[in-house]
């Protein structure tokens, strides 16, 4: 049994993560990395990660719904009950069994998502302090408007900063202290348990559809919202 697997021998390996949700993530680990290495000298290379990052969030929002498995919101958004139940597991030294995300992992991953949707449209309002850097949308605000709002851009990464901290800690407690392996299982999107969820594959089309919308409304912004 490898690590960090369910149930006996007799267990399954099942596809978990579809190749998009992988894609997704690694992007996002890079161009975030990226876009905060090149915040100050290299602004232009700064809005285009930015962009990028936007149309990742777009996608994986709408992937959230057209997607399915465990990609769909409405396998791991759960209620404040189930949450507190799954709280009370976490002590135990035992695998968790969720096939995707567990329920406080999801608050953490739409917690993620939402400041990563702030950091991005900040961004587009933002202008620095003597007007020169702007993202392509400040001429829709006042200066001073372009300014706070490039303020509240510096906060949303202190906040996003936090939030892939808490991220990273808890896969480092799921590996130590649940001896529960979950970064394979988002590089090769594969993992075992006791019993196959049974996920179905999502239509090409979808994933198509999916790209093109993202990839169009993220290019749309960064010229401004001019065709
Ligand atoms: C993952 C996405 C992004 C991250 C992590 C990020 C992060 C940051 C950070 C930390 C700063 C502060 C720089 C400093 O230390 O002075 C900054 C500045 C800035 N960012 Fe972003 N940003 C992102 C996306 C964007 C986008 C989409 C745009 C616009 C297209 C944008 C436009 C700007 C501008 C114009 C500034 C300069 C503001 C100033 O000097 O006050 N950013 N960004
Ligand atoms: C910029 C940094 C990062 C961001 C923004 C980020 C964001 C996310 C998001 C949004 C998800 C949900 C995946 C989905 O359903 O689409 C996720 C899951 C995951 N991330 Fe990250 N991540 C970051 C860094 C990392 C790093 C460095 C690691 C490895 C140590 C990691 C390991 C994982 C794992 C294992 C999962 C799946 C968790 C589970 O099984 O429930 N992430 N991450």
């Amino acid at each position: 049994m490898a690590r960090g697997d369910l149930g006996a021998a007799a267990g399954v390996r099942v596809r978990l993560w579809d190749a998009p949700i992988r894609l997704v993530h690694w992007l996002l680990v890079g161009l975030i990395a990226f876009a905060w290495w090149s915040r100050k000298d290299h602004l232009d290379w700064h809005r285009w990660a930015g962009y990028a990052v936007l149309g990742l969030v777009i996608f994986r929002v709408y992937w959230g719904f057209a997607g399915a498995g465990a990609a769909r919101f409405a396998s791991f958004v759960k209620g404040p009950r189930a949450t507190l139940a799954y709280l009370a597991t976490v002590p135990r030294r035992t695998p968790s069994g969720t096939p995707g995300h567990n329920p406080l992992g999801a608050l953490s991953i739409l917690a993620i998502l939402v400041a990563l949707a702030l950091q991005t449209v900040t961004g587009l309002f933002a202008v620095d302090v003597d007007g020169i850097e702007s993202g392509p949308l400040s001429d829709r605000v006042s200066f001073e408007t372009g300014r706070r709002l490039a303020e509240l851009h510096e906060q949303a990464f202190t906040a996003l900063e936090a939030l892939i901290a808490l991220h990273v800690a808890a896969v480092l407690f799921y590996l130590v202290w649940k001896r529960t392996d979950l970064v394979g299982p988002m590089i090769t999107g594969r993992r075992t348990f006791a019993r196959d969820p049974g996920y179905p594959a999502t239509p090409r089309w979808r994933l198509a559809l999916g790209v093109a919308l993202a990839a169009a409304a993220a290019w749309f912004v960064s010229k401004g919202l001019k065709l």
